[in-house]
C-alpha cells in the first residue's frame, strides 16, 4: 500500500509544476527540438513496437511519470503481485492471472508457486489437460452427444468476464480456429440472444459451456436454464443433458445443483478475476477452436509480456508506459476518455474486451484504505476497428473541444492478404496519427487557396495525443501479449491511484435491486410499491403495458 496519499507525493507535486510549465507545448515543436524523437521514444516487447512519441511528453515529463510510478510503489505491488499476496484487499484474496501462463515446470524443476498453502501452477496444469483432452474429443468427433452424433456446434452461456473473452479470442483469432464447428455466445439475458443463436442449431449436435465464475449470475442461470429446457425437450429425456452441457466454474456445489456432473465440470479459482479470466478454463471454447496447441501459444504469449513486466526498467516497461500515460491525461490534462482503435478487424470486439477489464477495474471512488480520492480515476475506454471509425467519430478527436489519447493498433501484415488492402489499411494509421499531432495550421490552409471565411473551420490544431502500437501479424501468441499489455497497464494506473483494482463492488446494488423488482413485474396481482416516485410509475405503466391493460 502506497504510504503517501497521492498528492502529497513528491513526484507527482513535481508534476503539477512541471504540467503548468508544459501544457502548452505543442507537439510540433517538440519534434522541431529533437530530429531523434520518433525513433527515441519507442520501447519493444513480445513482439509490440510501441511509439510514444507523439504523447505531450518531454524527457522530464517521462522521468517524473517514472518517479510517479516508483513512488507509488509500482515495482513492489507488482512484484507481490506475482507472489500470490492477496492485493485485492477489499476480497482478501490474491491476484494471480499471471500463474495461468506459468509454463508447467520441467520434470526435475522445482520452479512453481505455493500460495495459501497450494501449488498453483500444479492446479492450473491439471486443469488445462482435462481442458485438452476434452476440447481434443469434441475436434475430432469421437466425444459424442446423446443421439450419438459429433459435436458442430459450441454455444459459450456465460456474461461479463465469462463472456467477452471467450468471443474477443474468437473473433481476434476465428482466421486459426476450426471452421468444422460453429462457434457462438449467449450472454443477454434479452431472450432474443438465446433464441437466435439456437434458432437454426440441431439439439443433438449442439455442446453448451455453461462459463460463471460464481454460477449465481442471474443472465447465465437463465440462459442455461432455457438451453436446457431446449436440449430436454428436443432429445426427450433429462439424461441428455450429461452429453450436452459441461460447466466452467470455481464453484463446484451450484454447478451440481444446476444438474451438471462436476465430472463435465473445468474449475479456476478465486484469485482468477472474472475480466482476467479468458486464459483460464473460461477459455474452453477458446481452446475447442483454436485447438490445443494454438492454446497454448495464446498463453505463451501473455507470459512473455509477464516476463516484461516483471523485468523491464520502467522506464522501458511497455504496460507502465501506458499506464502513467493514462495517469497523466487523466488526471493532469483531465482527459475523461481514452479511444482504443485496431487496424485490424480481426480486433473487432477488442474495444469492448478493454472496457470490462478497464473500466471495472479502475472505476473506483475509494483507495485501498477506504478514503474517497481527491484525484480522477479510471477513464471511459471506448474504440472500433479503423478505418470505420474515421468516417464517424473521429471528427471529434480532431477538432472537438475534448482532449482524447488514442491507441492505434497496426500490424505490418494482414492474414488475408487481398491487393493493395492492407497498404491503404496501415497508411491510415501512420496518418491518423500524424494528422492528429500535427493538424493543419492557418498558413497551410490559407496557401491551399481557402476562402478567408473557411479557414477557421479547416484549421485542424493538433497537438492530440497517441501511442501507435506496431506489430507484425496477429498471432495467438501476439494477442496474449497485447491482452496482457493492457491488463498490466491498469494495474499500474490502479497502483498510482491507490485503489483496488480487481473488486467491483459497484456492480452489486443494481444485480439486487433487480431481484426486488423481478416479483414486482411477474405477479398476476397488482403488487404494492415502495420505491421511489419514478420507478414505481415506470414498473405500474410497464405492467399496464404488457398486458394491454
Ligand atoms: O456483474 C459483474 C460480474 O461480476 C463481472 O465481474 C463478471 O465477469 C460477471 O459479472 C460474470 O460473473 P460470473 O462469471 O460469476 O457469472
Amino acid at each position: 500500500m502506497a504510504a503517501t496519499p497521492l498528492r502529497e507525493r513528491k513526484a507527482w507535486q513535481a508534476l503539477e509544476r512541471h504540467y503548468a510549465e508544459i501544457s502548452g507545448t505543442h507537439l510540433r515543436d517538440l519534434f522541431a527540438a529533437d530530429p531523434q524523437r520518433g525513433e527515441r521514444l519507442t520501447a519493444e516487447a513480445a513482439g509490440i513496437y510501441l511509439d510514444y512519441s507523439k504523447n505531450r511528453v518531454t524527457d522530464e515529463t517521462l522521468a517524473l511519470l517514472v518517479e510517479l510510478a516508483e513512488e507509488s510503489g509500482v515495482p513492489q505491488r507488482r512484484d507481490a503481485m506475482f507472489r500470490g499476496e492477496h492485493i485485492n484487499v477489499s476480497e482478501n484474496r490474491a491476484v494471480l492471472h499471471t500463474a495461468l501462463r506459468m509454463p508447467a515446470p520441467v520434470p526435475g524443476s522445482t520452479a512453481t508457486l505455493v500460495v495459501d498453502g497450494q501449488d498453483v501452477v500444479a492446479d492450473v496444469h491439471a486443469v488445462l489437460a482435462r481442458m485438452r483432452d476434452f476440447a481434443t474429443r469434441i475436434r475430432s468427433g469421437e466425444f459424442k452427444g446423446f443421439t450419438g452424433k459429433p459435436v458442430k456446434n459450441v454455444i459459450n452461456v456465460g456474461i461479463g468476464g465469462s463472456d467477452l473473452g471467450p468471443v474477443m479470442a474468437y473473433e481476434a483469432l476465428r482466421h486459426y480456429c476450426t471452421r468444422e464447428i460453429t462457434f457462438r455466445f449467449v450472454s443477454n439475458v434479452d431472450s432474443t440472444d438465446f433464441a437466435e443463436a439456437v434458432r437454426d442449431l440441431s439439439a443433438d449436435e449442439t455442446l453448451f459451456i455453461i462459463s460463471s465464475k460464481t454460477f449465481g449470475t442471474l443472465e447465465t442461470l437463465t440462459n442455461a436454464t432455457s438451453a436446457r429446457d431446449w436440449v430436454v425437450s428436443a432429445l426427450g429425456s433429462e439424461d441428455a443433458v450429461a452429453n450436452h452441457f459441461v460447466a466452467v466454474s470455481t464453484n463446484a456445489e451450484k454447478v451440481a445443483a444446476f444438474g451438471i456432473d462436476t465430472a463435465n465440470m473445468f474449475g479456476f479459482w478465486d484469485w482468477v478475476g472474472g475480466r482476467y479470466s479468458m486464459d483460464s478454463a473460461i477459455g474452453l471454447s477458446t481452446m475447442i477452436a483454436l485447438g490445443p496447441d494454438q492454446f497454448d501459444e495464446l498463453l505463451a504469449g501473455f507470459h512473455d509480456m509477464d516476463e516484461h513486466f516483471k523485468s523491464a526498467p520502467l522506464s522501458s516497461n511497455l504496460p507502465v508506459l501506458l499506464g502513467v500515460l493514462a495517469v497523466w491525461y487523466r488526471d493532469f490534462f483531465g482527459s475523461q476518455t481514452i479511444g482504443v482503435m485496431p487496424y485490424e478487424q480481426y480486433l473487432k470486439r477488442f474495444p469492448a474486451y478493454l472496457q470490462q477489464l478497464t473500466m471495472e477495474s479502475n472505476g473506483k471512488h475509494v483507495t485501498l484504505a477506504g478514503k474517497h480520492v481527491d484525484y480522477d480515476t479510471g477513464a471511459v475506454y471506448w474504440g472500433e476497428p479503423g478505418t470505420n471509425g474515421q468516417h464517424s467519430f473521429y471528427q471529434l478527436i480532431h477538432q472537438g473541444t475534448v482532449l482524447i489519447p488514442v491507441d492505434l493498433i497496426g500490424f505490418a501484415r494482414t492474414l488475408n492478404p487481398l491487393g493493395d488492402h492492407h497498404d491503404y489499411l496501415s497508411s491510415n494509421v501512420f496518418a491518423q496519427a500524424e494528422a492528429l499531432a500535427f493538424g493543419k495550421t492557418q498558413e497551410q490552409v490559407r496557401a491551399e487557396g481557402t476562402p478567408q471565411a473557411v479557414v477557421p473551420h479547416r484549421v485542424m490544431e493538433g497537438n492530440r495525443p497517441t501511442n501507435t502500437l506496431l506489430c507484425d501479424i496477429l498471432t495467438p501468441r501476439l494477442l496474449g501479449s497485447l491482452v496482457a499489455l493492457y491488463e498490466h497497464s491498469v494495474f499500474v494506473q490502479g497502483i498510482i491511484w491507490d485503489i483496488d483494482s480487481f473488486d467491483q463492488w459497484g456492480v452489486e446494488l443494481g444485480k439486487q435491486l433487480a431481484q426486488r423488482i423481478i416479483p414486482e413485474l411477474t405477479a398476476v396481482d397488482e403488487p404494492s410499491l415502495s420505491h421511489d416516485s419514478s420507478t414505481n410509475a415506470l414498473i405500474r405503466r410497464y405492467r399496464s403495458m404488457k398486458t394491454g391493460s
